[in-house]
């Protein structure tokens, strides 16, 4: 049964010289999916990696693959990232003229579609395409670089986003993505997301993925517990 909240922990914050074994060992701790943050260098000031990398992931674990593509033009590649075999792939509104488009075209290819939103984009440019899109990322970092502070000023983003959606009872799913770690995972599902993308609070020298994987699941069910006491 689908959890209420999903962890997809970011690979950003992985060794990628053992990107492999860091992705089983998340697998292994049962997380739902796997974000992979692929990076230009213009849109952000960073330069990741690309389809190869989610075809190698496809072949080593059996996840949920998503795709974040922090980069200009993201059109020319959405066939790429989907026949390496992404579940999701998430373009940011920013660089989206015609962001309806972009997200049919996604779906087109049997692939979830998603749009994300930068801290200073406001989720209004997002509402129109909720129904053409299976889930909004908030960003509450600027992206990029992992490791940064979780911007609580993006709390009332989420929550306008899950007020939005539940009134219009769309299923689209709201992903947080940057300083997710136990106490801001708790801020973040109180606000309504339902999917943490976890970096640096997963892949770190300080505990086992395992074991952050869990102390982020604790947090988790104490703000789902304060949501829907009942539930429990
Ligand atoms: C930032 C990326 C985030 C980041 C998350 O540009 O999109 O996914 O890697 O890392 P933490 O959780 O350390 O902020």
């Amino acid at each position: 049964m689908k959890p209420r909240v999903s962890i997809e922990p970011s690979i950003l914050s992985a060794d990628f010289a053992q990107l492999g074994q860091q992705a089983k060992e998340a697998e292994d701790a049962g997380v739902e999916g796997i974000q992979i943050d692929v990076m230009d260098g213009h849109f952000v000031p960073n330069l990741t990696f690309g389809p190869g990398v989610v075809k190698s992931l496809r072949k080593t674990v059996s996840l949920f693959l998503d795709a974040h593509l922090m980069i200009n033009n993201p059109h020319i590649f959405l066939e790429d990232f989907a026949h390496s075999g992404a579940n999701r792939i998430i373009v940011h509104q920013e660089v989206c003229e015609d962001l309806t488009t972009v997200l049919r075209s996604i779906r087109k290819l049997k692939v979830e579609a998603g749009v994300a939103v930068n801290p200073e984009t406001p989720v209004t440019t997002v509402e129109s395409v909720l129904d053409v899109a299976d889930c909004v990322q908030v960003m509450t970092v600027s992206p990029g670089f992992a490791g940064q502070r979780f911007m609580e000023d993006q709390l009332s983003k989420i929550q306008r986003l899950r007020r939005e959606i539940d009134q219009r009872h769309l299923k689209t799913s709201i992903v947080v993505d940057g300083g997710i770690d136990p106490k801001t995972a708790f801020l973040a599902v109180r606000s309504g997301a339902t999917v943490l993308v976890a970096g640096s609070s997963i892949y770190n020298q300080t505990g086992s993925v395992a074991q952050n994987v869990t102390d982020l699941r604790k947090s988790i069910a104490e703000a789902a517990a304060m949501i829907n006491p009942s539930a429990n």
